[in-house]
């Protein structure tokens, strides 16, 4: 029995996450621990792996922390009935529920307008400043098929 448990214990821990729908639930925190700091120098390749960041924390890891790292502290809001500013969202956000798999999900950056989208149920748009989400739309958007920026390698 204390053998079994030896080997199955760290195989159990090990899938666990895995298996879970929530990766990281901070609900017990009343705001995002952390905030983007928008920089003016920030470049553009920055800005897209950000963007893909940003798009990975929200729908397919669930990872608040990350996501709101990647928020500015002003995220004007364009849907009536929501409020400005992150705090206002981080309830929806804080318990780490993930809305998609990389594969049934889609995202894009598009340079010359500085906008991000991700395509899960819906189709939400960003427009980012100073390398940090500052601006959000989510009703009646679409992903561009086209115009998308390219990652290198570096993201992992
Ligand atoms: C941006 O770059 C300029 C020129 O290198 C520098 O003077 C300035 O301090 C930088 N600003 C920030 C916020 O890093
Ligand atoms: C997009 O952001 C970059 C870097 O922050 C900036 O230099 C550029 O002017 C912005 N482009 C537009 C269309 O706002
Ligand atoms: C979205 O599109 C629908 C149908 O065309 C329209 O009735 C609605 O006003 C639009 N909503 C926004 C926020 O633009
Ligand atoms: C990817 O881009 C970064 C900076 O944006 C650069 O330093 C790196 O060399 C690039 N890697 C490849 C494989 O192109």
């Amino acid at each position: 029995m204390h053998l079994l448990n030896f080997l199955l214990l760290p195989l159990l821990a090990a899938a666990a996450p895995s298996l879970s729908l929530k990766r990281d639930n901070l609900c017990n925190l009343k705001t995002p621990p952390l905030l983007c700091t928008p920089n003016a120098n920030i470049s553009t390749a920055e800005t897209a792996l950000r963007a893909y960041r940003f798009y990975r924390a929200f729908v397919v890891d669930g990872d608040p922390k990350t996501m709101f790292s990647l928020i500015d502290s002003v995220y004007k809001q364009h849907h009536a009935g929501y409020a400005d500013g992150p705090d206002t969202i981080w309830p929806l956000f804080c318990n780490g529920n993930k809305l998609g798999t990389e594969q049934s999900t889609s995202w894009c950056f598009v340079e010359a307008t500085n906008m991000s989208y991700a395509q899960y149920s819906t189709t939400d748009r960003w427009r980012w400043v100073g390398g940090c989400a500052h601006e959000h739309w989510d009703q009646n958007e679409t992903i561009p098929k086209s115009g998308c920026y390219k990652l290198n390698g570096t993201v992992s």
